[in-house]
């Protein structure tokens, strides 16, 4: 390059001029390996319903899971992580423990349909408790932590027991990972991995997810276990707790307005990282898009390259079916 002060225009324009340079310089790709899938199994029969504010994404009973793993196995997806409807709720979220709950029995389904398509369970309480928040509310309102990390240690335990491949445990309980651990460990589990909802924040970005899963808190908020939107050192502390705890995999959640927490947590570990693209963010592109405000999938695939560049290895979007598409 010519040291004569004149500005050297082709200094950076140069890698960018064709398209196989741009193939051969570029650093972040995005593939379908990176993908999870999130499925709501409801009860009932015979049921694949449009869910209104996340568009392509259904509702399913169990006996029609085989058909849409048929095709997420198809796209070459390599796994799903399951969300419960169940036919009732109570204040202790009975259906989420239970041998036939409803995540019980898509578990066995899928995993004897499907048997090479990871099945991952979320354990929380909030889909199953009658109040919805994700642990067992004491009189006064506030919410039992020991008392629900027994509960999600049951629940995880079960989960396995129906082959659920991973489990992920997101209710924000402090020692929710160690207490599923040595659940599962002691149960017989000791290969079933922990995918820790790490760094999971009060977000109003689960707004869709929550008419999805029916499981809005009936009085107050979830700030007293999900953290605080402008916290980003407390997400290491949490990160580095589940670490210390065993947890396999950490996750940030959500996503897209909380990329620099992703690329902490992918500095101070080497463990995989996982990002939860959200509802909200799946129904912001959806919608925008809808409205021909702008190109959805060259939004969508925008947003999921710049996850996978803050750090993650691994995302769990609702995009993951379109997104194969448009990457075969
Ligand atoms: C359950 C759970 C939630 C999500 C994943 N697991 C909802 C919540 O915490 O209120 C949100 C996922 C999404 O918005 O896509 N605790
Ligand atoms: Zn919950």
């Amino acid at each position: 390059m010519p040291d004569n002060g004149i500005p050297p225009f082709a200094r950076y324009r140069r890698l960018r001029s064709s398209a196989g340079l741009r193939r051969l310089v570029g650093e972040t790709r995005v593939g379908v390996d990176d993908f999870i899938y999130p499925l709501f199994i409801t009860a009932g029969e015979n049921i694949r319903a449009e869910i209104p504010p996340m568009p392509g994404c259904y509702h399913l009973s169990v006996d029609r899971l085989g058909e849409e793993l048929d095709e997420i196995e198809a796209l070459g997806i390599p796994g799903v992580l399951l969300f419960g409807l169940p036919a009732e709720k109570d204040a202790v979220g009975s259906d989420a423990y239970a041998d036939n709950g409803i995540i019980q029995q898509a578990v066995r389904e899928a995993k004897r349909s499907h048997p090479d398509l990871l099945v991952i369970t979320d354990v929380c309480l909030c889909e199953y408790t009658d109040h919805g928040h994700c642990g067992i509310v004491l009189e006064d309102g506030t919410i039992d932590n020991d008392a629900t990390l027994e509960l999600l240690a049951r629940e995880a335990v079960s989960h396995a027991r129906a082959g659920a491949d991973l489990v992920a445990p997101s209710s924000m309980m402090d020692g929710q990972i160690a207490a599923l651990r040595s659940g599962l460990d002691g149960a017989g589990f000791l290969n079933t991995p922990i995918m820790a909802y790490a760094a999971k924040y009060s977000s109003a970005l689960f707004g869709p997810f929550r008419v999805a899963a029916d499981s809005a808190p009936e009085f107050g908020d979830r700030r007293s276990y999900q953290m605080d939107p402008g916290n980003g050192r407390e997400a290491l502390l949490e990160v580095r707790s589940d670490i210390d705890q065993g947890a396999d995999i950490v996750m940030v959640k959500p996503a897209l307005a909380y990329l620099d927490v992703i690329r902490e947590a992918r500095r101070i570990t080497d463990l995989p990282v996982a990002a939860y693209n959200v509802s909200g963010e799946y129904a912001m592109v959806k919608a925008a898009a809808g409205n021909e405000w702008l190109d959805g999938a060259r939004v969508a695939m925008e947003v999921l390259g710049s996850i996978k560049r803050a750090g993650a290895d691994i995302i769990i979007t609702y995009h993951a079916k379109e997104a194969a598409r448009w990457l075969a």
